[in-house]
C-alpha cells in the first residue's frame, strides 16, 4: 500500500485530489493529510472520509521544520503532493509576508524532510517521489494574442503571490539539479469546482448573485484566464505523479480561454436557468448586478497554457467542457448552501468588506 503525504488537503484543490485519488483506489493507498486549516483550509471539505482508516488528519503548519521532519519518521511516505500555500492573489497585494514564509519557507521545510528521509548512501529509496504543484502565473502575463505559456517560457512572475510561488519553484529545481532529489513541478492554470472558497471569482459571483449582491468585475473585466475543471487537474497530478518523467515540468490547462466578464454572464445564465420559478432568488439573478471596479493593481491581463507536452509524455488531457463543468459547480454551491453559509461567516465579512468597500 503506497502512502500519500498531500499538504494543504482541507483546501480547495487539495480535498477535491483526496476524494478523487480514493475513488480511484478506494482501499489500496493511504493518505496522510497536513493541513493548518487557515481561513482556506476546511475539514466538512473532507468529512465524509472521517470513518475512513486509510486516512489521517494532521492538522500542522508546513513551517515548522520539526514538524515536518517528524512525520516523515513516523510514516514511510512514498508520494509527496505539494498544495499547501496561501493562494489568493488579492490578499498577496495586500500582505506580502505570509505568502513567503508558507509558499517558500514552507516547501523548504518540506523538501528538506523529505530529502532526509529519503536519502541513501548511493541516491534515494526506490519509487520516492515529490510533486510540487505550482501555477501558470510564475510564467506572467501573455499580452500578444495566440501567445501560450510553455514549459520553456521564461519565469516572470508579477505579484507577490505568483513570485513566492515562482521562488518555491526554483527551491524544487534546485533540489533536482544539485541533490537529484525525485521530483515533478506541475503548472496549472485556474480551476473551479465544489469546495473552492468564496474570495475567488467563480465562488464569490455565484454566492453573490444568489445574495442578491453586487458582482464585482475588476477593470474592463476583458482580462482572460484558462479555466480547468478541478477534477480534470486531481486526474493530471495523478498520472504525472505515476507516468511523469523524474524532474520535468508540465504545464495543466483547460485549452479554455475566457474573459470575465463572460464568466460573470455565463454564471448568471446558468444561475437563472438552474432555479426553478418558486425560488425567490431567481427574481434578483440578473446581469443589472454587474458592476465594475477599481482593477486589481498589477493585475495580469491573460493566462493561456499550451498543454501540449502531458499530452504527448502522458496522454492527459483536459476532459470536462466548460459548459458541463460550470453547471456541476453551480449545481454543487446550490446544494451546498450551509457549507457556503459557514464559509462566509465571521472574518469572511470582514475581508469582504475591506476588499470590495
Ligand atoms: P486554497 O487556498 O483553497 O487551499 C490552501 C490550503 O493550504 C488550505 O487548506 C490551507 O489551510 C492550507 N495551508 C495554508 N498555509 C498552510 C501552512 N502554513 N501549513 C499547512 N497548511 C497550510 O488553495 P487551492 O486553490 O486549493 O490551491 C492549492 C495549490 O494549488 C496552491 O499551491 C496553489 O498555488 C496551486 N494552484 C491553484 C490554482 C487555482 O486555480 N486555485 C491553480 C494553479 C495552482
Ligand atoms: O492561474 C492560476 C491561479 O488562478 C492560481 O495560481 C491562484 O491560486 C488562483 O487564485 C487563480 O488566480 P487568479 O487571480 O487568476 O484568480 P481569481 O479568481 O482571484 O481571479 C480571476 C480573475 O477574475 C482575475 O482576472 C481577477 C478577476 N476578479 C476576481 C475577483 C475575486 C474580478 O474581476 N473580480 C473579483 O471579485
Amino acid at each position: 500500500m503506497k502512502t500519500y503525504l498531500v499538504t494543504g488537503g482541507a483546501g480547495f484543490i487539495g480535498s477535491n485530489y483526496i476524494h478523487y485519488m480514493f475513488n480511484k483506489y478506494k482501499d489500496t493507498i493511504r493518505i496522510i493529510n497536513v493541513d493548518v486549516l487557515t481561513y482556506a483550509g476546511n475539514p466538512e471539505n473532507l468529512a465524509s472520509l472521517e470513518t475512513n482508516e486509510n486516512y489521517i488528519f494532521i492538522k500542522e503548519d508546513i513551517c515548522n521544520k520539526d514538524a515536518m521532519h517528524n512525520i516523515f519518521k513516523q510514516y514511510d511516505i512514498d508520494r509527496v503532493v505539494h498544495f499547501a500555500a496561501e493562494s489568493h492573489v488579492d490578499r498577496s497585494i495586500r500582505n506580502p509576508q505570509v505568502f513567503v514564509n508558507t509558499n517558500v519557507m514552507g516547501t523548504l521545510n518540506l523538501l528538506d524532510a523529505a530529502k532526509c528521509a529519503w536519502e541513501t548512501e548511493d541516491g534515494y529509496k526506490t519509487d520516492k517521489k515529490y510533486l510540487q504543484v505550482s501555477t501558470d502565473e510564475v510564467y506572467g502575463s501573455l499580452e500578444e494574442e495566440d501567445s501560450y505559456f510553455y514549459e520553456s517560457t521564461p519565469i516572470d512572475p508579477h505579484s507577490p503571490y505568483s513570485a513566492s510561488k515562482a521562488s518555491a519553484d526554483m527551491i524544487v529545481k534546485a533540489y533536482m539539479d544539485t541533490f537529484h532529489f525525485p521530483a515533478n513541478i506541475t503548472r496549472c492554470s485556474n480551476n473551479y469546482g465544489p469546495y473552492q472558497f468564496p474570495e475567488k471569482l467563480i465562488p464569490l459571483m455565484i454566492n453573490n448573485a444568489l445574495l442578491g449582491k453586487k458582482l464585482p468585475i475588476y477593470g474592463d473585466g476583458k482580462n482572460v484566464r484558462d479555466w480547468l475543471y478541478v477534477m480534470d487537474h486531481a486526474k493530471a497530478i495523478d498520472m504525472v505523479m505515476e507516468q511523469g518523467k523524474l524532474y520535468e515540468v508540465y504545464n495543466v490547462g483547460g485549452h479554455n480561454e475566457k474573459q470575465n466578464v463572460d464568466i460573470v454572464n455565463i454564471i448568471i445564465d446558468t444561475l437563472a436557468s438552474l432555479l426553478p420559478d418558486s425560488d425567490s432568488r431567481k427574481a434578483h439573478v440578473n446581469k443589472d448586478l454587474i458592476t465594475y471596479v477599481e482593477d486589481r493593481k498589477g493585475h495580469d491581463r491573460r493566462y493561456a497554457i499550451a498543454p501540449d507536452k502531458i499530452k504527448s509524455e502522458i496522454g492527459w488531457e483536459p476532459e470536462t467542457m466548460f459548459a458541463e463543468g460550470i453547471r456541476l459547480t453551480i449545481e454543487w454551491y446550490l446544494n451546498n448552501n450551509e457549507w457556503m453559509e459557514h464559509v462566509t461567516s465571521g472574518d469572511y465579512q470582514k475581508y469582504y468588506q475591506e476588499m470590495y468597500k
